[in-house]
């Protein structure tokens, strides 16, 4: 049986989900705001999925986007990842910014050619404060160093005078990030990695997520004391180019203020699957 008999059509073209997010403390310019969340675009080659993507993309017009990593599967993918990703992101007019972080698949040589895409901030281990909108961008990379990046928000914080007063938002990309999020005072973190396990087989967990958290947590909204992750499926694959009761994924996250999803927990929860 060839991959392509065992994967489901996708989505014609992909859609972006509307989810609202709850966030208690969220600053008030941030009240109603919409954030695309792209990961794990896995791109080796410049595929009519892409293209698709792209299409869609252009017709979002999102307040920000925010990348959680490996746009590229494998060393000597870098040019096709860098082709597709400057036409993305060429695509996608944030009214505000884009902002990401790396993933593991994501190579040196990548991360050097990706600072030549016009439009992004790319926080390896950084902080980007947006002070108009009471907020602070955290970005990671692999292997990852959360308290370097801490201590970055926290000197640019404490230069542009909000220290302790900024919302402080993760784009991460392996969830298991969110417990030290939880520890550390990051109260959302972006996650990525999992792809929702990729291959479900029409159950409501995954068989493998590459990742050392339970399968049962492999996407949707998680929960850790008072800190909340939402972890997307992912826009591509890795290893084959099969999905199978998984589909790619393109969260628009509406913010609100209000209390957190789900109760409180000292444990990482998935409150919402998806
Ligand atoms: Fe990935």
């Amino acid at each position: 049986m060839t991959p392509a008999t065992l994967s489901p059509p996708r989505p014609e073209p992909p859609v972006a989900e509307r989810i609202e997010l709850s966030l208690p403390g969220l600053p008030a310019a941030m009240e109603g705001r919409t954030v695309l969340h792209l990961s794990d675009l896995h791109i080796r080659r410049y595929r009519p999925w892409f293209r698709k993507v792209i299409s869609m993309c252009s017709r979002i017009s999102p307040d920000f986007v925010c990348m959680t990593g490996d746009y590229m599967s494998w060393p000597r993918d870098e040019a096709a990842s860098l082709k597709v990703m400057g036409d993305l992101v060429a695509a996608l007019r944030p009214r505000v910014g884009a902002y990401a972080s790396f993933g593991n698949h994501d190579t040196e040589a990548f991360k050097r050619m990706a600072s030549k895409i016009e439009g992004v901030v790319w926080l390896e281990h950084r902080a980007a404060v947006l002070a108009d909108f009471g907020i602070t961008f955290l970005g990671t990379s692999t292997p990852c160093d959360l308290i370097q990046t801490i201590v970055d928000a926290r000197e640019l914080e404490q230069r542009v005078g909000v220290e302790g007063k900024s919302y402080r938002i993760l784009l991460g990309h392996e969830p298991s990030i969110l417990i030290t999020c939880a520890e550390l005072g990051v109260q959302w973190a972006l996650l990525g990695h999992t792809h929702g396990g990729q291959v479900r087989f029409g159950l409501p967990f995954a068989f493998h997520n590459s990742s050392n958290i339970p399968l049962e947590h492999s996407s949707g909204i998680l929960r850790c004391r008072d800190s909340v992750g939402t972890i997307s499926r992912g826009l591509g694959e890795s290893y084959f180019d099969v999905r199978l009761f998984c589909p790619p994924q393109l969260p628009l996250y509406v913010l609100k203020r209000g209390p957190l999803p789900g109760a409180f927990t000292r444990r990482m929860k998935c409150v919402k699957w998806w």
